[in-house]
């Protein structure tokens, strides 16, 4: 059997680097990956033309306009990478019969919930990132009968810019730091949701046909606060960390009080497993370490 085209968006981001990373222990999968310079996500014509040339078995698109604060302002570049572009992704994906795996977010919640969400929980984004990453979903499932797409949260690793990254940082120039401690939900290792994506594409082709909407994170529901109290004591670094009310950090988007994602599907259907968050901070905090 030949081996089948995965095309990968975002190969600059933190998800599509941590694939690429990845990428060389999936023999069966010849990648093709993309970034602006390949595919801009702004021009329908360039989305159009890169697929149609390079038309694919199974495309994941990591891709995103990812400045949540910003996109309240940017609302039309927002909307027009995080839906529009999503939306003729699909289109073009069902022309040549490609399965497509996009990444979406907790922020499609409102925050008000009491215990994780499930995939068909409903959805009531609170700010325009959400809003215009629950459009891109809607696009692409109206688009493509094939689309899973793939909720997640806190997405952090060595590359780019991430939570962990900062504290770091601010953790070694001041001697205190305060963290919002009344936002709760689950970090993601982006190295993990990599693995479970390309996993699951092997799932796919050995005849798992499941598709529709799934959440995945690492394990564990914590705060901010507490990512960066873990964040210190694991590397053993001596800034105060204090806790904060979110009321005291206005930021220019609202985020959601309350987004654990109940992940008992993905688990399920495509025999993931979850690591623990604290175990999986540990791996990149050493291998971020000089
Ligand atoms: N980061 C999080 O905490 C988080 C949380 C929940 C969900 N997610 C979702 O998870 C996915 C992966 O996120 P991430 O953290 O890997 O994002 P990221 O590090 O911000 O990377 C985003 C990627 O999208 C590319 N991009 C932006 N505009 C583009 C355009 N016009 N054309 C082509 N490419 C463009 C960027 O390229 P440049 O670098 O060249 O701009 C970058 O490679 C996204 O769908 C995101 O919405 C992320």
């Amino acid at each position: 059997m030949s081996n089948k085209k995965v095309i990968v968006t975002g190969v600059g981001g933190q998800l599509g680097w941590s694939i690429k990373q990845l990428s060389g222990q999936y023999p069966t999968l010849d990648f093709v990956f993309t970034d602006v310079a390949e595919m801009d996500l702004t021009k329908q014509d360039s989305i159009k033309h890169f697929i149609q040339q390079n038309p694919p078995d199974y495309f994941i698109h990591c891709a995103a306009y990812t400045a949540v604060d910003k996109a309240e302002t940017e609302k039309d570049l927002a909307l027009a990478i995080n839906a529009t572009a999503v939306g003729t992704i699909a289109e073009e994906c069902a022309k040549v019969d490609a399965k497509l795996i996009a990444i979406s977010t907790d922020y499609v919640f409102d925050g008000n919930g009491t215990k994780p969400y499930l995939p068909y929980d409903e959805t009531d984004p609170l700010n325009y990132y959400g809003y215009s990453k629950w459009l891109g979903e809607k696009a692409a499932l109206e688009s493509n009968p094939q689309t899973i797409i793939i909720r997640t949260s806190w997405v952090y690793c060595e590359h780019g810019s991430n939570f962990v990254k900062t504290m770091l940082r601010l953790m070694k120039e001041r001697d205190e730091l305060k963290v919002v401690d009344d936002q709760v939900g689950s970090p993601t290792y982006a190295p993990d949701l990599a693995k479970a994506i390309l996993d699951i594409v092997i799932e796919l082709e050995n005849g798992n046909n499941h598709k529709g909407i799934y959440h995945f994170s690492n394990d564990g529901i914590i705060s901010w606060f507490d990512f960066a109290t873990a964040i210190k004591e694991l590397s053993s670094l001596n800034c105060h960390v204090l806790p904060l009310p979110s009321a005291a950090y206005p930021t220019p988007a609202k985020r959601p009080a309350y987004s654990g994602l109940n992940k008992d599907s993905i688990q399920s259907d495509f025999h993931i497993q979850l690591k623990h968050w604290k175990l999986s901070l540990q791996v990149c905090l050493e291998r971020l370490a000089p």
